[in-house]
Formats: C-alpha cells, structure tokens, sequence
C-alpha cells in the first residue's frame, strides 16, 4: 500500500506531486509528505492526515518548490500514523530521504546495529532505518547514491517500492522495487515515478514498469539506468504505450468514485465480454483459455485464489464451474493457501483473482502454486500488473480503472469473465447442451441492459438506507448463486458504513444468526425467483416469526416476499448463474447510500487500502 509520485524535469515538481498523491490516495491515506529540491535546499513537508491536510499545511509557503522532488501518501504498517512516523524520512546527516512502499522484515536486527554505531531514529518506522543503511553503506563504502542503495537493498528482507534523494548529489531521484510496484513516466526530458501510471497520464503516454529487484537510476537530462538489484547487470527496459485516459480516473459529474463505478457497470460489463462472447457464431473466444485448452480439460480440480471481494467472485465461480463445467472448485483465502502447505500438483489449475494485481497474498500463492508446477491463470484489472505478469496466461476484466476503495465493477467484471470460462470450458467437455450455451450466451449479452434496470432502483434504495442507516448490525442472507452475494453485500456495509454485518448461506441463519434478530435487526435476503426460492421465502417467514425487518432482493413482478417483507427491492429476471450480477447492485447502492447520510468517507474508508501490497 502507500503511494509514491516522484518528478525530475524542467517543470514545477510541486503541483505534479499533489494532484500525483492524490490520485494515489486510494492506496493509503493516513498521512501524506513531500520532499522538495528548490536548486539549494531541500524542503520536507509531512503531517498525519489526508494529502489536502498537507496542501493546506504547505499552503504560503510554496513559492519556488523547484523542479525535483518526491511525496508519499502513507497506509501505516510500522508505526501509528503521525506526523514524525509519515514519509519522507531524513538520515541522519540529513542529506538523504526516502519515501517508502512496503515493510522491511529484517529493520529491528538492523536498527539495532546502526543504533550501536550511533545511528538514531526518530520514528517508529522500518523505512528510517533503511534510509540511514543507505547512508551507512554509502559512507563506509565511499559510493555514490545508487550504489549504496544497491548495496543496502541486498541486506534487506521484505518488500519494498522506494524513491531516494541525496542533496549532495541533486540531480537524481533513485528508485528500486520488490513485490511493491512502481511506474516510470517517461517524457521528454523529463521522468515521473509512481505506484501506478495515474499521476502522469496528462503528461506523457509512455511508461516503463519495473520489475522485481530492479532498481533505476533517474538523472536529469539523461537515459535512465535500470538495473538488477542483485548483481548489477543493466536490463534494457520496455517502454510500454498507456491505455488510460483522464476522464477514466475522474468523477465526471458524480459525488464519489464508488457511485460512478456503480453506475459504469452496464458498460464495465459490455466491455469484458466485447469481442469475446460471439453469440452469432455461438463461441466464446478468449486466447488465453483457448491457449491452454489442454491444461483446463486435464485439471483434477480448480483452486481459486484471491483475497477480499475478488475471494467473493471466486465464490461465484465455484458454483458456476462445477454447475457448468463440471470442474471440481475450491475457493482459498490467498493469505492462508499459502501458508498451510496445500496440496498441489500439476494437475491442478490455479485462478488467482485480483483487481489491482498486486495483492501480496495472491501474489505469494501464485509463486507458491508455479513452484509445485502447477497452471496458474489470472484474471486481473490492471493491465501489467505483477500478477498479470506472474500467471501463466490470463484474461483482463477489462473494467477500467477503478478508484473507490469499496470494489464494485471489478467484482461484476470478475464474475463476467469467469462466466465465460466456465461456460467455454463447458462447451469444450460437452457438458452444457448447444442450446443451454447459446441461451446463457444470449442472457449474458442482455445483463448490461439489465443492470441498467436494476439501477433505476437507486432513488427506492436510498429512502431504505435513510431509515436503516442507524442500525448497529445488519444479516445479508442468500442461497447458491446468491450466498457469496450476500458475503459481498455484508462486506460493502461494513466497509463504508462501518456498521457491522454478516453475510451468511440463509439456511445457516438456523444455526446461530436466528439468535440475534429482534425488532431492530434488518435483514437483507437475496430471494429471487431462480435460486431455491421457496426455500427462501421459509426462511423469510422464520425471519418474520422473530420480528426483523426484512429488505427482500427480488425478481420483478413477485408477489409472496412482497407480502412478507418490509420492503422489496426488484431486478430483473436472468438465468440463476447469472443472478448474482444483478443482485449485487442494490447491495452495492444500499451500502453506499447508507454511509453517505452517516456522513461516511465512502471512497476512502478508514484504515483500508484499495491495494494491500503488504501481507
Ligand atoms: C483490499 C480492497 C478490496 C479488495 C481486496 C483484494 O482489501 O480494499 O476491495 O477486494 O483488497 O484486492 P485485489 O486487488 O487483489 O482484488
């Protein structure tokens, strides 16, 4: 986590820097810091809080902010967020700072060591003491700059994206990545360095993305030098052409990030199965299944891995692969899988689902399921990403970006693209008849119309919110299909609204949840007409028998849980394997409305992190 923006050029850093941070917002935003170059001194800036905090603190005293400098926005790991604990951090001399994305495992044992030779910190933080290991090594050493981070960053263990600058050699700005990312703007005359290409897209279209123990050396005015980390040798890097536009990573016209992303499923949709889901000629092209044909109908079984909502989507895939497929599945917490030995082998295919495409956790159990030979897929939404780059093959969900911390169309993305695995599987194994695949083909086309449909139901969701906004708990309850929707709608509420929620399989609500519904309790229950529904609506009356307010998702036109419950709210009806792509929308716009009139920050929700680069 933790954003980093870098500028070395003609231009003025400072105003780069800021809009930079706070597009970089959603990867931490317990404080924010700068480190400017002005010619002759070097200003720092730091303070707890967001980066307008920061703009607000600089506010008179940016006159000539020079045209080099570095800025953090800070997800606390080591340290609680504070003004003396945010980034940058000064050695010793004060020649050098650091910004910092990551944790350095190792920093006690090598504080401790600085310490007996006289080093002090004043932070509680682990990339302090990196930077006076640099200036330690730098000193001893005689060496310059990129040397002496060379040399550090091979006695370091962890993970680590960090830009360094000496002002005794202030014509170069030092960066080095490992399992954090990091992006190089190139331009004319001019470099940008950040957490991803969002800070400098107005500026230049070229980017080079370093890889993993790599480290670059950004002078002014000349070539930038990469190289490895471990043994020196010059890589020739690729400069890659963006595809992100402004506008992408803008509100345009609405109030948060999560609203727009809500509203832009329709399209996100559309444009994950364009020019895959060919429903004249009744195929699904996707190269990167098509490639690996032989692997999928080999496999034993699928592991799906991922973290957070993309945990959830895997749980849709479970029942959309074994329902179609007739693939054995199993979903893994990333973080878990690869710490309790699993059982893998080459027969087994690995999906590793991830928004951002940097979770350390996903990231640790792709590496750990390559190890043992096993085929791992990706299916991502950042282009280039390291764990777009670690899977053997994959397919993009192609959502654009997505910015609100809360995930929303990346999960429907997520859902869309393993739908048509599934279904391209389960036409390569004959286990879904030409008929059956050509109807799901046609239905999956109608969804974005659909959920165009199902948000027209926002302005009915909001007065719901309004009157269950001050509840301190909430069930979301859903069968099949719908049980990992209800997962997702209690994670959406607790996030932003910070009301506590659970999501539970409705017939498990006997054993257990049942005991805390009362006349305060809302209920949300996923009761469309597909999905088990009768056995829904029992348990919607064991619900009324106890008392909870009862907010049913149903299918347009119901009638029984309409006479049951306190409310409904309607969407469209679909095939069952593709319900959850509907049902999750009032979900997603009910918990949104709801930390709105709590007053909430939905797009940028206390102590979570769009992107969690560290395990
Ligand atoms: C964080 C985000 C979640 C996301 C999860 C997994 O917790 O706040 O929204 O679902 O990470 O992220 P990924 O990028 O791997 O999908």
């Amino acid at each position: 986590m933790c954003g980093i923006v870098g500028y070395i050029g003609p231009r003025e850093a400072y105003p780069i820097i800021i809009e930079g941070l706070k597009r970089l917002e959603y990867r931490g935003y317990d404080s924010a810091g700068i480190a400017l170059f002005d010619g002759k001194d070097l200003k720092v800036c730091k303070t707890k809080g967001k980066v307008v905090d920061l703009e607000n603190k600089l506010l008179n005293e940016i006159s000539n902010s020079g045209s080099i400098g570095i800025g953090h926005t800070r997800w606390a790991t080591h340290g609680v967020p504070n003004d003396v604990n945010s980034h940058p951090h000064h050695s010793n001399s004060g020649n050098l700072v650091i910004i910092h994305n990551g944790i350095i495992e190792n920093y006690d044992s090598l504080k401790k060591e600085l310490s007996s030779r006289g080093y002090t910190f004043k932070s509680d933080t682990d990339t302090e003491v990196l930077v006076n290991l640099i200036e330690d090594v730098k000193s001893k050493e005689n060496v310059k700059l990129g040397k002496a981070v060379q040399i550090a960053l091979n006695q370091v263990i962890g993970a680590y994206a960090i830009a360094v600058f000496d002002k005794t050699q202030p014509n170069e700005i030092i960066i080095a990545r490992l399992g954090s990312p990091l992006a190089i703007g190139v331009g004319k005359d001019e470099f940008f360095i950040a957490s991803d290409a969002s800070p400098f897209i107005e500026y230049t279209k070229n980017a080079i993305y370093l890889e993993d123990e790599e480290m670059a050396i950004i002078r002014l005015n000349k070539d930038i030098k990469v190289r490895k980390i471990k043994d020196d040798s010059l890589v020739d890097p690729y400069v890659q052409e963006l595809q992100i536009n402004l506008e992408q990573i803008e509100k345009g016209g609405f109030k948060h990030f999560m609203l727009k992303e809500i509203y832009e499923q329709p399209k996100a949709i559309n444009d994950t199965y364009r020019g895959r889901l060919l429903r004249e000629d009744a195929i699904i092209k996707m190269s990167g299944v098509e490639d690996n044909m032989k692997k999928f109908l080999a496999a034993d079984r699928i592991i799906i891995v991922a973290c957070g909502t993309s945990w959830h989507a895997g749980l849709v895939a479970e029942y959309i692969f074994e329902d179609l497929a007739r693939i054995p599945v199993e979903v893994e917490y990333a973080s878990e899988f690869r710490y309790r030995n699993p059982i893998i082998t080459e027969k087994d295919v690995i999906i590793a689902i991830s928004q951002s495409g940097e979770t350390a956790d996903t990231l640790a159990a792709i590496k750990l399921a390559k190890s043992k030979g096993a085929f791992v897929f990706g299916v991502c939404n950042v282009v280039g990403s390291s764990i777009a780059r670690e899977t053997d093959a994959g397919a993009y969900t192609h959502a654009g970006p997505e910015i609100g911390v809360a995930s929303t169309k990346a999960f429907t993305t997520q859902i869309t693209v393993l739908t048509l695995i599934a279904l391209r599987l389960a036409r390569a194994k004959g286990t879904i008849s030409s008929s059956d695949f050509r109807h799901h083909l046609l239905e999956l086309e109608m969804i974005p119309k659909k959920v165009e449909k199902a948000l027209e139901s926002d302005a009915h969701i909001k007065k719901i919110a309004d009157i269950y906004k001050d509840s301190r708990n909430c069930l979301y309850l859903g069968r099949g299909y719908n049980f990992p929707v209800a997962l997702e709608g209690a994670l959406k509420l607790k996030e932003i609204s910070y009301i506590h929620a659970e999501g539970y399989p409705a017939a498990e609500m006997k054993h257990g949840p049942i005991a805390l519904i009362d006349e305060n309790m809302p209920i949300v229950v996923i009761a469309t007409k597909k999905g088990h529904y009768e056995k829904v609506v029992s348990n919607i009356q064991e619900i009324k028998a106890r008392k909870g307010k009862i907010i049913g998702i149903v299918t347009e036109g119901d009638v029984d849980v309409r006479e049951l419950a306190d409310h409904v709210i309607e969407v469209p009806e679909t095939l069952e394997a593709l319900s959850p792509l509907l049902t999750t929308i009032p979900l997603q716009l009910l918990s949104y409305h709801i930390a709105v009139s709590l007053g909430k920050n939905v797009d940028q929700p206390r102590n979570l992190a769009k992107s969690v680069t560290v395990e």
